[in-house]
């Protein structure tokens, strides 16, 4: 061990032999002999001729080591009333069968396979499953609407659906079946097969390529992990990029499993037999690392947690998930501490449970804003960690290393760059920036393991999106400073780019459903400052000439058709509820719209106006608007 400065320095000036020593802890079928190929940047490749089973070494290699009766997940469910307990052994059982069904159906080594999941075990067990073969998972978050789920079937080409019958969304029952067959309606590839795990609040009728996944079990014999290289995609996740097509982020194997397996005791803290618990969604970057991978490949013990952090039933859930299994390290957004705070601003469910377990509260996904940091630090009266990553990142760039040491917190800042991330701000030029200026932040390449590859048929996308606005630098995309002891301080996303509740959106997806109304000219949409959900988005329409906007009750009727658009095409979860018919957007004399501005002004600040403003009075009129005055 050493102290951060001194792993952190080791990574940097020893990077062969830091990861290296990393990969000692996994089982290899071929221990890699090198770590990084950087023979054709920016696409870098961890551990070329290492080959292994991410698989195998979540939960075989635990068993072979004696740890089969431990605690592997735990499924809490307070919206079914159900609790279930997989230990090790049972967990890789049933991995092991669900491999041979999915075997059975045809898929093997470098197949993908779609999962539109709720948060239920089988998730993860499909997910660990596909991995067994070699075969390639894209979980697709279930709050994405049937348009969105057909733009990833047609990109990721599954050979084989896994969905359920529905989802449990609060106290509303969601039939995911019927967004599943209207997908593959909707797209162009057709997959070969569906298999459908029936839940009893809701069940499916099926079709001629559905699979019952009950039954399919029961006749199923249970596959081996095969090895795969070190270098080969585990899995596409799909992620909301400026445009409406979404970013299919390719990860590999062997990087990805030695990253997480380093930060598991390293930066949370957990180590086998321990319990962590991560309330995110398995749809998500979080809930792939944190959920399913990393505390597997540490031999600890994962909650799966399928509920809200109020109304099911109550704000003291998070509690009381904690106190039943013991759990040392939890990981959610700040947007759950801010509704757990709004329903019980003085924490009194706490006091009904036993959280003397707990170590520390990891919080990552948006900003956190200081008094929701304050608010739980006082609350719990435990270390609260802000740290900061991507779903192209894979695991956290920045954070406070809890398992090495703890450094000190500023409120506001996600900490220091954990080993192997060169974290660097530039301004517009590509030139560093002084300490407490804000930037762009960027990455200098190589990245560490676990990153992205490439995205997926897209190499040309990749590179365009972040790897050239900058040559040598990755493009985060965010923006903020670095002072003087080496903190990152990220301010926010410098591109389209919103985060709402912690989910990230694409204003530019949203805008391109308004603009599909055949009364809307123009449209604009901006993610503003919300106390709950962190940012919203808010919609501005432009009327085509022509439209009587004054007839009776058109605006509200135009208002509740395109909310309704933009729920139907990119799903609930985008939360536009708020548009305004206005006259006109402010423009460049390009044409480019002021979002930025738009934005200032809406969150009240005091925004200069732009000296490339076309016309001043259009933002005159919709100031306003924007301030809701
Ligand atoms: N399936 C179907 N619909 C879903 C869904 C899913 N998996 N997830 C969310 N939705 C729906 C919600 O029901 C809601 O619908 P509504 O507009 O009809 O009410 C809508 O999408 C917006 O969801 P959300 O933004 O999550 O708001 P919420 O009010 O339902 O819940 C929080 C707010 C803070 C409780 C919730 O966002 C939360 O628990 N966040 C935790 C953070 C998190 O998981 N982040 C992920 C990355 S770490
Ligand atoms: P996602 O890819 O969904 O994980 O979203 C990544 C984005 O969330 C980042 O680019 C940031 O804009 C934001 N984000 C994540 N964690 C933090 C954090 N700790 N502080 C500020 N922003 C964050």
């Amino acid at each position: 061990m050493g102290t951060y400065e001194e792993i952190f320095r080791s990574s940097v000036e020893d990077r062969e032999g830091f990861w290296l020593r990393a990969t000692e802890s996994l089982d290899w079928y071929k221990a890699p002999t090198r770590a990084l190929d950087e023979s054709n940047p920016p696409f870098y490749r961890w551990f070329p001729d290492g080959e292994l089973n991410i698989s195998h070494n979540a939960l075989d290699r635990h068993v072979d080591a004696g740890r089969g009766e431990q605690a592997a997940l735990v499924y809490d469910s307070p919206v079914t009333g159900t609790k279930r307990t997989y230990t090790y052994a049972q967990l890789r059982d049933e991995v092991a069968t669900f491999a041979g069904v999915l075997r059975d159906l045809g898929v093997g080594y470098g197949d993908r396979v779609v999962l539109y999941m709720p948060m239920v075990p089988e998730a993860a067990i499909a997910m660990l499953a596909c991995a067994r073969l070699g075969a390639i998972h894209s979980v697709v978050f279930g709050g994405f609407a049937a348009k969105e789920l057909a733009v990833r079937i047609d990109d990721a080409a599954p050979k084989v659906m896994v969905s359920a019958s529905c989802g449990i969304e609060g106290k509303r029952v969601i039939e995911y079946k019927p967004l599943l067959d209207k997908a593959i309606e909707l797209s162009t590839h057709k997959p070969e097969r569906n298999v459908v795990l029936q839940r009893p609040q809701a069940e499916a009728s099926m079709g001629e390529k559905d699979v019952d996944w009950a039954e399919a079990v029961r006749t199923a014999t249970p596959a081996d992990p095969v090895p795969v290289r070190s270098t080969d995609p585990l899995y596409i996740l799909y992620t909301s990029g400026t445009t409406g097509k979404p970013k299919g982020v390719v990860r590999d194997t062997g990087g990805y499993a030695t990253a997480l397996n380093w930060s598991m005791p390293n930066v949370y803290d957990v180590g086998p037999g321990e319990a962590m618990f991560t309330a995110s969604d398995v749809g998500w970057v979080v809930g792939h690392s944190y959920i399913v991978y990393a505390p597997l490949l540490a031999g600890a013990t994962t909650v799966l947690y399928e509920g809200k952090p109020v109304g099911t039933p109550d704000a003291g859930q998070f509690w009381r998930v904690i106190a039943e299994n013991d759990v040392t390290s939890m990981f959610t957004a700040p947007t759950a501490f801010r509704a757990i705070k709004k329903e019980d601003p003085d924490g009194t469910f706490t006091k009904d449970y036993d959280l003397s377990k707990l170590k520390y509260l990891f919080l990552a996904g948006e900003r956190l804003d200081p008094e929701t940091y304050r608010w739980a630090s006082e609350l719990l009266g435990i270390p609260v960690i802000d740290h900061w990553w991507q779903t192209e990142t894979g695991w956290p760039i920045a954070a406070d290393p809890a398992g090495i040491e703890l450094l000190e917190i500023k409120p506001g800042s996600p900490t220091r760059p954990m080993p192997g991330w060169d974290v660097q701000v530039l301004d517009t030029d590509g030139k560093p920036v002084e300490a407490g200026t804000d930037g762009a932040i960027v990455v200098k390449l190589p990245m560490p393991p676990g990153s992205l590859l490439t995205l997926w048929n897209d190499d040309e996308r990749f590179v365009q999106s972040y790897m050239s606005a900058f040559s040598g630098y990755y493009l985060t995309g965010d923006g903020g400073h670095l002072d003087g002891d080496g903190y990152v301080f990220v301010m926010g996303r410098t591109d389209d780019v919103i985060n709402v509740a912690g989910h990230r959106l694409s204003t530019g997806g949203m805008e391109e459903v308004l603009a599909g109304h055949a009364d809307v000219a123009e449209c604009a949409v901006i993610g503003v400052a919300d106390t709950m959900k962190g940012q919203i988005p808010r919609g501005f329409v432009v009327l085509k000439s022509g439209v009587d906007a004054d007839a009776d009750g058109y605006e509200e009727k135009l208002r509740g058709e395109l909310v309704e658009m933009v729920r139907d095409q990119i799903g609930a979860v985008a939360s536009l509820k708020d548009v305004a018919v206005v006259p006109a957007l402010p423009k460049t004399r390009s044409g480019k719209i002021l979002r930025k501005t738009m934005r200032g002004i809406a969150d009240g600040h005091d925004e200069p106006v732009p000296s490339t403003i076309d016309d001043a009075s259009v933002l005159d009129t919709l100031r306003p608007v924007l301030r809701r005055e």
